[in-house]
């Protein structure tokens, strides 16, 4: 009975194709795990003073009044001004005042890069962390500094 023998190496090869792509999934999720895992390891380095360094030639001769308008375009206000009222993300509003208590010893400027550009290294206590990772990849240095410059003045909302 050639056939019936055909048929039933079926579930043999379904066994096989599984476990090709059980395999491929495997691998697929390992190297993501492994490229995210080295993607982290600088944050984890870098410290208060580093982050100032970086900080600061940034602020040099930043421009708030763009910064305002970079928040709106990167759409930071759906979160941190619509979606504040729902606890969505905390507001801007009264930054420049919580910002250098919030993560000792971060100077205010200083805690602000790092919740742009690191922004799972600090979760703020009562919020989820949502906040986007990709803005590095986004944001150029001048937008950066224009940005804290804008969230650290009075007018940031
Ligand atoms: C999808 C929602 C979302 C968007 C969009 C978003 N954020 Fe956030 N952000 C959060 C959440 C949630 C937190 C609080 C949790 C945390 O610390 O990660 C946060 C935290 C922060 C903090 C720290 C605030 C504090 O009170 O300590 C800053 C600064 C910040 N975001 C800036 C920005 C900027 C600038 C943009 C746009 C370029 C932006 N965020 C876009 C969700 C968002």
């Amino acid at each position: 009975m050639k056939d019936g023998s055909g048929l039933s190496r079926w579930p043999v090869f379904v066994a096989l194709g599984m476990l090709v792509v059980i395999s491929v999934v495997f691998l697929v999720e390992f190297a993501v795990s492994t490229g995210a895992e080295l993607q982290k390891t600088p944050s984890a380095t870098l410290d208060a003073a580093s982050y100032q360094d970086e900080v600061l030639p940034l602020l040099a001769d930043a421009d708030p009044q763009r910064g305002a308008a970079l928040v709106e375009e990167h759409n930071c206000i759906a979160c941190h001004r619509m979606g504040a009222e729902n606890n969505i993300a905390p507001p801007f509003q009264g930054l420049a005042a919580r910002a250098g208590l919030r993560r000792p010893p971060l100077s205010a400027e200083a805690y602000v890069y790092e919740s742009i550009t690191h922004p799972t290294a600090y979760v703020v206590e009562g919020f989820s962390p949502a906040m986007p990772q990709n803005y590095p990849d986004l944001l150029t240095g001048r937008d950066l500094g224009d940005i804290i410059a804008y969230l650290l003045s009075p007018d940031a909302y």
